[in-house]
């Protein structure tokens, strides 16, 4: 893959970690999705849920390089009330047209991501090439850090050529040991 961009979007820090992770070690650019109306408190948490339960499109701030100028966007993002976290969900809907490869990952605490693939799917017309699913915890005591890493080696490794068919990361795609 020759210029891969890493988009996340972050409301407690996790999605933040593993983008920089995943895009740290892999020299590749990164952008970020901000609220353009600050989230916090009670009333933030609530419009989190509130977003997720009408399929709202919240206002966002994007800073980053344009999506457009890469073969492949990598976006991450939570889970909110089972969906995909809500600035997200603005994002896609702006730069559909720009986004030439898509490759997702979710993190949640427990379950969710299944529906946020099928909402990038919709939004984007096409499924994403590639997708992999994280526990909050597994990003934050670093179990999950070999896969995340996998994950970009397979996208690194992907021929621009023989588009992938969308499927999930597993065990087997870790062929190589990478140090935590
Ligand atoms: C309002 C809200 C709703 C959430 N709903 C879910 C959920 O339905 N399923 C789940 O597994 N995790 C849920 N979570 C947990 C987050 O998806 C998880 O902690 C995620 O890793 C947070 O990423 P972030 O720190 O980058 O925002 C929710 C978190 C918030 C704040």
């Amino acid at each position: 893959m020759d210029k891969t961009l890493v988009v996340f979007y972050s409301y407690s820090g996790v999605c933040r970690r593993a983008a920089q992770l995943l895009a740290s070690h892999h020299g590749w650019p990164l952008g970020e999705i901000r609220d353009a109306r600050r989230r916090a408190g009670f009333t933030g948490g609530l419009r989190c849920v509130l977003d997720s339960l009408f399929q709202r499109r919240p206002s966002i701030r994007y800073e980053g390089p344009q999506p457009a100028d890469f073969d492949a966007v990598v976006i991450v993002s939570p889970i909110w009330a089972y969906q995909m976290a809500g600035p997200m969900r603005t994002f896609l809907t702006q730069n559909a047209t720009h986004l030439r490869r898509v490759a997702q990952i979710t993190t949640m605490n427990s379950a969710g991501a299944s529906n946020a693939v099928a909402e990038a799917t919709r939004l984007l017309g096409g499924a994403p090439i590639l997708t992999a699913e994280f526990l909050a915890r597994e990003i934050e005591d670093g179990s999950g850090t070999r896969r995340l890493l996998a994950f970009g080696d397979a996208l690194a490794s992907a021929s621009l050529a023989q588009p992938l068919p969308r499927r999930a990361m597993t065990e087997a795609d870790i062929s190589q040991p990478l140090s935590q």
